[in-house]
């Protein structure tokens, strides 16, 4: 934003709660609330956007930093939109519906710039930014939603979100994000309650029975048509329950499987470990491009499909090229065998793929899918119940060259390293707090020579990149991809290579 926000603040001046101060927002932090700065001093302002220019009432003040709220717009963003969610002010799961789709673009590609370049300290040029994959039609992406049930004070039923950073249901006729079946599914799932004298779970007085329903629903491989399966929560079975489940697969007939999670837990938690099928099929099948994956009530899978397929796309380019050098640089070259051209480089070993914090193993099963020619592909996830579901998707997609491990990341890579077993490419994807600092020192150590960075925080994946620059690895091509539109979350892919000889100061 070129415009700055002048005013003559002291720097020993700070401001009290209730002042009201003038402000330019100049960007956004990852929980929606517009930055504006005064005198270096930073004020998060709720619901403001980059380029408003307003007057916020402060509502907390700190030593270094305050929160306020807008008093005053004197000048909207260019970028604001009427959102297009009629409950995008009260719930709490969007925090971008009021910036245009091309401004949350531009957001998400400088947030993931600016985080490389002032947390992760690589100059501008050295980011190789390659592109931002924004999303062609970036609603109803989501295939699955918890929808919170409550009886309310007239005797109508409330099925939602809960506001930010409460539990205040807010109750939608329907969601921009989730997929077009779950928002029918909604509507009948409405109807078939009304209908059904079900009690609804009190948070206040902790009696009734129904507390919620996660929906998720099938994004189809040519020719198959959406499947949905239910989950409903509740704290007891009755036989008001089963009947409404019965009348719920007359009116849907997309529902093809239907759980029951007993939770009678008095805080917060979405559902049990207690998962009782009731009706229809045991799991269903989801796909990312045509690669299949087994979906049971409790499996991780992305949430959006359709960009999870393009996020993947652009391991497999990366990967593609990391074999192109090899093959190129490898003394033995060997022939085309099966339309496989150097399967056995390396000294006839071929190429190894680490897949570091593999959950059910979808991207290393979607790499193997497009490239047979790669000889291993070995998945490292904690959770094992999680590697159960990667070998048995491995088995569902025909895949012989995929192996799993159940372990810390860090852990299995130094095992790796102490056998000096050299992986040709380690693929990362930790969760949102990044890498164990004792991976990235093993992968510095080892000299791992390639690797694949897919992260969901720019800020922990700029702090890692900075220890794996510093410890001789280049950035050779940085691509952002927009896995969640309306959302302030952005998913980055960066290819690196070792290269020894350019370490950093
Ligand atoms: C962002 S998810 C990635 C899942 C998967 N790659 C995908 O695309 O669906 C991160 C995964 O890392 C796992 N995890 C977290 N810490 C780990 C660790 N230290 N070692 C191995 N796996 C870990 C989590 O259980 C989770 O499945």
């Amino acid at each position: 934003m070129s415009k700055k926000n002048t005013k003559n603040v002291g720097s020993e001046k700070r401001f009290d709660k209730g002042d009201q101060i003038e402000l330019y927002i100049e960007d956004i932090t990852e929980d929606g609330d517009g930055i504006g700065k005064i005198n270096g001093y930073t004020v998060f302002v709720h619901n403001a956007l980059p380029g408003d220019h307003l007057v916020t009432t402060l509502i907390k003040v700190k030593k270094n930093y305050a929160i306020g709220i807008i008093h005053q717009m004197h000048e909207k963003s260019p970028m604001r939109v009427k959102a297009p969610c009629p409950y995008a002010a009260k719930c709490g799961g969007c925090q971008l519906q009021d910036l245009s789709y091309e401004g949350q673009v531009e957001y998400k590609a400088n947030h993931i710039k600016s985080s490389l370049m002032r947390i992760g300290k690589l100059e501008e040029s050295e980011i190789k930014w390659d592109g931002f994959k924004a999303m062609t039609e970036p609603l109803y992406y989501r295939n699955k939603g918890i929808y919170q049930l409550a009886m309310g004070k007239k005797g109508e039923i409330e099925m939602g979100f809960y506001r930010k950073r409460s539990h205040d249901l807010v109750d939608v006729a329907y969601c921009l994000l989730q997929s077009k079946v779950a928002n029918a599914l909604m509507k009948k799932v409405r109807e078939a309650l009304r209908l059904s004298g079900i009690s609804f779970y009190d948070e206040l007085t902790k009696k009734g029975a129904l507390r919620r329903i996660m929906i998720r629903t099938t994004t189809p491989n040519q020719g198959e048509s959406v499947e949905a399966m239910l989950v409903i929560v509740t704290t007891a079975v009755s036989s008001k329950l089963m009947r409404f489940v019965k009348d719920l697969e007359v009116l849907d007939s997309k529902i093809k499987s239907v759980y029951i999670n007993i939770n009678d837990d008095l805080g917060n938690t979405n559902m049990s470990d207690q998962f009782d099928h009731i009706s229809g099929k045991v799991y269903l099948t989801d796909y990312i491009g045509d690669v299949a994956f087994k979906i049971s009530p409790q499996s991780f899978f992305q949430v959006n499909s359709v960009q999870t397929e393009v996020l993947y796309d652009e391991v497999v380019t990366n990967v593609q090229a990391i074999v192109d050098e090899i093959r190129a640089s490898s003394e033995d070259q060997v022939e085309e065998k099966d339309g496989n051209k150097g399967l056995t480089v390396n000294g006839g070993k071929g190429i190894t793929v680490m897949d570091l914090y593999c959950g059910i193993g979808s991207i290393g099963a979607y790499v193997a899918k497009k490239m047979p020619s790669i000889s291993k592909i070995i998945g490292v996830e904690v959770i094992e119940g999680a590697i159960e579901d990667a070998k048995a998707n491995a088995i569902l997609n025909g895949l012989s060259n995929t192996e799993y491990v159940v372990g810390l990341a860090e852990e299995v890579i130094a095992d790796l390293a102490e056998k000096h077993e050299l992986p040709d490419i380690v693929i990362l994807d930790p969760p949102r707090k990044g890498c164990d600092s004792s991976l990235i020192d093993t992968l510095i150590a080892m000299k791992a020579p390639h690797i694949v960075y897919v992260s969901c925080k720019p800020s922990t994946l700029a702090r890692d990149l900075e220890l794996l620059v510093a410890g001789g690895y280049e950035v050779k091509r940085t691509v952002g991809v927009d896995m969640f539109p309306m959302s302030t979350h952005v998913e980055t892919i960066i290819l690196m290579a070792n290269s020894c000889s350019k370490a950093k100061k």
